[in-house]
Formats: structure tokens, C-alpha cells, sequence
């Protein structure tokens, strides 16, 4: 008898940070590698949030906190909520967990029975629908074409809703491709949910703030209150705040969904540091001044990103709404040869070509259920940047 369960089975390890471990090996071992595989803000955490954990250990705030996080905490969110989204939430209906992350494993782990169904749009954030396996549900994938910008459409949605659909999930703007839903897209969308009365929403607003060129964010609880008593909205302070580490994550909804995310999270981290919690006090009450530099200089690094990938023999990519990421094709080098020999025969070979010839770590399209395609991220200097692309030009170019 194994001493693995059976669920391992159904699982595979999160993509991305197996990218991450690999460069670290790589670089390790003296290769000069540039990593665009990494989801995550190349800022720090601006200061004022740093100094809020500092006085909270002065204050001696290292003790067990609720399980849903502090009051102050869930009141500050619920304050963001109003304020930016015009929706109420009481801090009763509000859950902090170790990064969104875990408000997404919560919420499925309280509501998935073996054989509900979930709908994930692709090409997807990787952990979804590992996510919903672990939890015994069954992931239904809707694909999001290029053609359409990468985002699924009402009759799409129709179709692949059936009587066992538990959630639909929506991320807008999407990691890994960037897109972003209007609000005249998403309004078509939860047209189609109101016709699904018992079809719960999952939306993950992570990027929110991450948006380029006047585009307006929108949520559905928001567009649609008809929608709000089954809608689970998600966001977090990892990328706004450039806060990955300290593992903040909220989630609000139905007073009868959080506490029984709550109670998942009882019996496993039971809440999220007290000092992060502190800090996302002050992330979340004080002015969110380094955005507009930080959505600035994203939006430069996009709009370089998207032209030199443009100018690469077989690439083509399209220019995302927001997040810092871009989905370039790759259908055009599927077929060649690389100098030594090796037909390139899908996104995985080309990412793995990159890498090994030039040293530029992207992660491939197969990774999100959406190939032939691979993910950028854009999230570090411009000058690596650039050295990048020209990277990934050259390595197209030796193609044959
Ligand atoms: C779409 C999306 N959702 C959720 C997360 C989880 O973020 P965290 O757990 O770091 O808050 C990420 C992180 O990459 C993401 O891209």
C-alpha cells in the first residue's frame, strides 16, 4: 500500500514555481539566465506598509489573531469594497487567508462534492483546476480564443453549464494573458448566470488596479446585485502591493459560504501572520500613492514587450488590457528546427529551446490549458527586458 493518497494522482505541481525553482538551479550553476517566468511585482513594499509590521511587533501584536483575521483588518477591506466597488460587505462576510491562494482552496474545499463541476475559463492561472481536483471537483475548461481576446463568450458559458455546475470562475484582468472583460462583456456574462439560479460566481480581481490605457475594471456582484448572494469576490494585496510574501489574501461573500471557508482555514493555518495582517491595514487605509508609478512603468514595459515580441520571426502578440503579463503565439515556429537538430514540435519544446539556448525562462502555454502559446511576464527592469526579447528574437531568428 502507498503511503500517497489518491488525490496526488489528481494533481500536478504548480507550473510556475516549478520555473521559479529551475532558474534558481540554473543560475545556481553559473548560467546567465533571465527570468520572465515570476508573478510578481519587481517593487518593493512600499514603506509605509513595511513600518506598519514594525510597530505592530513593538506593539507586541505576534499572538493568535480570529480566524477570519483581525477586526481591523476585515473593517478596512470592507471599507475597500464600498469605496472602490461600490459593494457592501460587513466584516462578517469577509475571510483573510495566506494570499488569495488560500481563499480559493477554502471556498472549494467548503463547496465542491465529487463530480460538481466547475467552469474555468481557458488559458488559466494554474492552479485552478488543480484546485478544484484536489477538492474532488471536476474542472470544465471553456476556451477563450484569441480571436476574442482570450475571453470566453455568454454563448460559450451557456453551453457549458450543466445541472452539476457548482461555480463559474472569472479572473479579469486574466494572469497569464492579460485580458481584461469590459464591463459590456461581463454584463453579458452574468446575463447568462441569471438564467442559472443555482450557479454560484468565483471571481478573482487579483489585477484589479493593474490596468492600462483609461481601461475600467469591473466586478460582477457589482454589475449585477441580482447576482450578490452567490458571488464570491476575491482579490488581495500581493500584486497591488507588491506584497507576495507576506500572504494576504481576502475573499467576500454570503455570511453561510466565508464561515464555512472559515472553518476549512480553522483547521489548517487557522489565519495569516498577525504582522502581515497589520501591514495590509495600512496597505488598505493608507493612499495607494505608488500605483500610478507602478501602473506607468508596467505600461511602458507592456508596450515594449509587445513590440519587440511582434518583431520576432513566428511570434505574434496581442496587447493586453492589464496584469503584467503577455500570451504571445507561437504557432508560427511550431514545425522548425533548432541549430542542433530538434523539431520544434509544440509551446513546451519552444519554452524549453529558450531556455537552454538563451537563457530566457517564459513558461509554456500548456501550463494554462491554451497552446501554442507562452506566458511573459513583464514584471522586472527594462533593461533586462529588453535583453530579453532580444533574446528570444535571436533564438527565433537561428530557427530554420
Ligand atoms: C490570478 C491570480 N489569482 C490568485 C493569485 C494568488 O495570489 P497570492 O496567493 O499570492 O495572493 C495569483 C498569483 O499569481 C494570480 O495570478
Amino acid at each position: 500500500m502507498s503511503i500517497l493518497a489518491s488525490r496526488l494522482s489528481r494533481i500536478k505541481p504548480s507550473a510556475t514555481n516549478a520555473l521559479t525553482g529551475k532558474v534558481a538551479e540554473l543560475k545556481a550553476a553559473g548560467r546567465d539566465i533571465i527570468s520572465l517566468g515570476a508573478g510578481e511585482p519587481d517593487f518593493d513594499t512600499p514603506d509605509h506598509i513595511k513600518q506598519a509590521a514594525i510597530e505592530a511587533l513593538g506593539r507586541g501584536e505576534t499572538k493568535y489573531t480570529p480566524v477570519p483575521g483581525t477586526m481591523a483588518l476585515r473593517r478596512a477591506i470592507s471599507d475597500k469594497f464600498k469605496r472602490e466597488n461600490g459593494l457592501d460587505y460587513s466584516p462578517d462576510q469577509i475571510t483573510v487567508g495566506c494570499g488569495g491562494k488560500q481563499v480559493i482552496f477554502n471556498a472549494f474545499m467548503a463547496t465542491l462534492d465529487a463530480g460538481d463541476e466547475v467552469v474555468v475559463p481557458a488559458p488559466y492561472w494554474v492552479s485552478y483546476p488543480d484546485m478544484v481536483a484536489v477538492a474532488h471537483g471536476t474542472p470544465v475548461f471553456v476556451e477563450g480564443v484569441e480571436a476574442n481576446g482570450f475571453k470566453i463568450t455568454p454563448e460559450q458559458l451557456e453551453a457549458a453549464i450543466t445541472p452539476r455546475t457548482k461555480w463559474v470562475m472569472l479572473n479579469s484582468p486574466s494572469n497569464p494573458t492579460g485580458a481584461a472583460y469590459s464591463r459590456a462583456e461581463l454584463r453579458a456574462l452574468c446575463d447568462v448566470l441569471l438564467r442559472h439560479p443555482d450557479v454560484w460566481v468565483m471571481t478573482d480581481d487579483m489585477y484589479e488596479h493593474i490596468i492600462y490605457d483609461g481601461f475600467e475594471f469591473s466586478t460582477p456582484a457589482e454589475i449585477e446585485p441580482a447576482l450578490y448572494d452567490r458571488t464570491l469576490t476575491l482579490n488581495g494585496l500581493s500584486k497591488v502591493c507588491s506584497m507576495t510574501g507576506w500572504r494576504v489574501g481576502y475573499g467576500a461573500g454570503p455570511l453561510e459560504l466565508i464561515k464555512a471557508m472559515n472553518m476549512i482555514q480553522s483547521q489548517s493555518t487557522t489565519h495569516t501572520s498577525s504582522i502581515s495582517q497589520a501591514a495590509a491595514v495600512a496597505a488598505l487605509t493608507q493612499p495607494m500613492d505608488h500605483l500610478p508609478v507602478w501602473v506607468a512603468a508596467f505600461q511602458e514595459r507592456r508596450d515594449l514587450v509587445v513590440s519587440m515580441l511582434n518583431q520576432a520571426t513566428g511570434l505574434s502578440c496581442r496587447t493586453p488590457e492589464g496584469a503584467f503579463y503577455v500570451y504571445p503565439s507561437c504557432a508560427g515556429v511550431i514545425g522548425k528546427t533548432t541549430p542542433d537538430g530538434k523539431v520544434i514540435k509544440d509551446d513546451t519544446d519552444f519554452v524549453t529551446y529558450l531556455l537552454e539556448s538563451e537563457g530566457a525562462a517564459v513558461v509554456q502555454g500548456a501550463a494554462f490549458g491554451l497552446s501554442p502559446y507562452f506566458r511573459i511576464s513583464y514584471a522586472i527592469s527594462t533593461g533586462q527586458l529588453t535583453d530579453a526579447c532580444e533574446r528570444i528574437q535571436r533564438a527565433c531568428a537561428a530557427l530554420s
